[in-house]
């Protein structure tokens, strides 16, 4: 055969790959409102910048009908590209193949760009779409699994691992999501669950939907799986794009300091305005980030999930740090267990990825009460005061408002090896708030008192003049600087190029134990 029929085969090969399983079936696909797997890549990558690998593996399987069904692909497209120019690999379930379903080659094709991912110190994105193990492969498929799984946490903190879930993931689906970095979900056509509605009513007898089961909304909300969610796909694949403008490569670089015209001085009045004169009324902490870090620069993460604090990335003069806040507008900003484990995964991420930790802190202690207790709130709670404790990156703290109790100690403290922290005029910072210590330490004289209502008053009052305020602590060192609200963008900024160089390290170990 000369060279010009043999490449015209190479082609013709090629054009059958990309059809995946056909027209009839990218046609299926397309009603159900989703993207195919390659039209999922070409939106996440750089323009034309992918490199497909192993595009003509087919199934050697034969049980159950896979004979004369063998397709180029089998079920994932798998290879190299670049998101903002830099490296990225990826995967991509293709649905048109056996449903995506994970077959031995599937498993093979993925642990393949898994392990060139981690060599070349590149992150990694899994598109999934798929329909679980391939039935007719039976074992081959769970092991193709568990080894995707392995890779899966000896990468992790490592590089950077992402999962979009576009489409059905079900049974062994789930997990290799569940232990990546971050997973996006997009609303109607997502769904997760270990086991789908029929075996849910076999066995809890429970009438649900696929959607009430495991969809976006109920990640997004509910458990908390899901760290982004969007009405389609399109959005969800420019919010993958956005997410890499503040994380690294790896574990040994630092996240890229973009050019930035947001000056550093910018002050504005209002900021200084942001606090309500009563103690008790909430006010929008996002307001406050707003004003602090590089103009446009905030993703939130986990947006509708224990919103009683707010976790995300933001810029402070081009350099990604990641935020943790609290946010005194909902359940008055206390941390409760949702709340808790929400922040330490996300320290650790950042922790892990060279990212600066900034903490906005205005709590008013933990969630007290038999349903956090018995939810194990102390257990949950641990797992940020260990995260916080074991990060060695750059560590910032502003108290805007409260700081009580348990959680002054947790949320990034002096103690906590927290770097810099600033608080402003309206901290108030001690054990406990005015009214429940005034109560305690003076019971008997409120008691013994003609009038306790007045007595009680009074208490709170000289309370609150004695420690509700930033000083008594920062007459100890426990605050580095009392500063003016409208400074804190500037402030933070120097912090932060003073710590450009910072070198902590924990005690040499295999790994900590932390109270999972
Ligand atoms: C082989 C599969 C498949 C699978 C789907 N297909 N799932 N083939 N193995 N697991 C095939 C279908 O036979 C069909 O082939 C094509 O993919 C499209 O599937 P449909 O059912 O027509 O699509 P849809 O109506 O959209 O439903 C999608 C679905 C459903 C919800 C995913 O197919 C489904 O429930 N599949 C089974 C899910 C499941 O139970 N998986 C095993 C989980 S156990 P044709 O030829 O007709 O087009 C598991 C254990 C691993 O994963 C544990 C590891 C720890």
């Amino acid at each position: 055969m000369s060279i010009e029929r043999k490449i015209l085969e190479l082609k013709e090969k090629q054009d059958q790959a990309k059809l995946g399983g056909g027209q009839k079936s990218i046609d299926k696909q397309h009603e159900k409102g989703k993207l195919t797997a390659r039209e999922r890549i070409n939106l996440v990558l750089d323009p034309n910048s992918f490199e497909e690998i192993d595009m003509f593996r087919i199934t050697t399987h034969s049980d159950f009908g896979q004979v004369g069904k063998q397709v180029f692909g089998d079920g994932i497209i798998t290879g190299y590209g670049s998101i903002h120019g830099r490296l990225v690999f990826i995967y991509s379930f293709d649905f048109t193949i056996f449903g995506g379903s994970l077959s031995q080659v599937v498993a093979e094709k993925v642990i393949k760009v898994q392990e060139l991912a981690v060599k070349a110190g590149a992150p990694i994105i899994g598109i999934n779409d798929s329909g679980g193990a391939r039935i007719q492969e039976g074992v081959d498929s769970l092991a193709g699994y568990t080894s995707i799984f392995m890779n899966n946490v000896l990468h992790s903190g490592v590089i950077p691992q992402i999962s979009a879930v576009v489409g059905p993931a079900a049974g062994g689906a789930v997990y290799s999501p569940a232990l990546t970095d971050f997973v996006f979900m997009v609303r109607n056509t997502s769904f997760m669950f270990l086991t789908g509605p029929k075996i849910v009513k076999t066995v809890t007898h429970e009438d649900v939907t696929a959607d009430e089961l495991g969809g976006a909304d109920v990640h997004g909300t509910k458990s908390g799986i899901t760290h982004f969610t969007y009405d389609d796909e399109k959005t969800l694949f420019a919010g993958i794009r956005e997410l890499f403008r503040y994380i690294p490569n790896n574990n040994t670089e630092e996240p890229l300091i973009e050019a930035c015209d947001d000056p550093i001085d910018r002050s504005d009045e209002a900021l200084n305005y942001v606090i309500p004169e009563n103690p008790h009324k909430p006010y929008e902490m996002k307001d406050v980030l707003f004003q602090v870090l590089d103009q446009g620069s905030f993703l939130e993460v986990q947006a509708g999930y224990a919103q009683n604090i707010i976790i995300g990335f933001g810029k402070l003069n081009g350099r990604p740090v990641g935020v943790v806040a609290n946010q005194p507008k909902y359940l008055a900003g206390v941390l409760d267990s949702n709340a808790s484990v929400k922040a330490a995964r996300f320290i650790r991420f950042c922790d892990a990825f060279n990212i600066p930790i900034i903490t906005f802190e205005d709590v008013p202690g933990f969630m007290p009460g038999t349903v956090q207790e018995y939810n194990g709130i102390i257990r949950h709670g641990a797992k940020m005061l260990y995260a916080y404790a074991e990060a060695t990156v750059p560590k910032i703290t502003i108290i805007t408002r409260k700081a009580y109790g348990g959680a002054f100690c947790v949320m990034n403290s002096k103690h906590l090896r927290g770097d810099i922290v600033y608080a402003w005029p309206t901290a108030e910072i001690a054990v406990m708030g005015p009214e429940g210590a005034s109560e305690i330490i003076f019971s008997k004289e409120i008691k013994e008192s003609q009038d306790p209502k007045a007595k009680l008053e009074e208490k709170i009052n000289e309370y609150r003049t004695k420690f509700a305020n930033p000083y008594v602590a920062a007459g100890k060192g426990m605050i580095d600087e009392v500063i003016e609200p409208k400074f804190t963008r500037y402030k933070v900024i120097k912090a932060l190029e003073m710590l450009r160089n910072k070198r902590d390290d924990n005690l040499p170990k295999k790994h900590g134990n932390i109270p999972l």
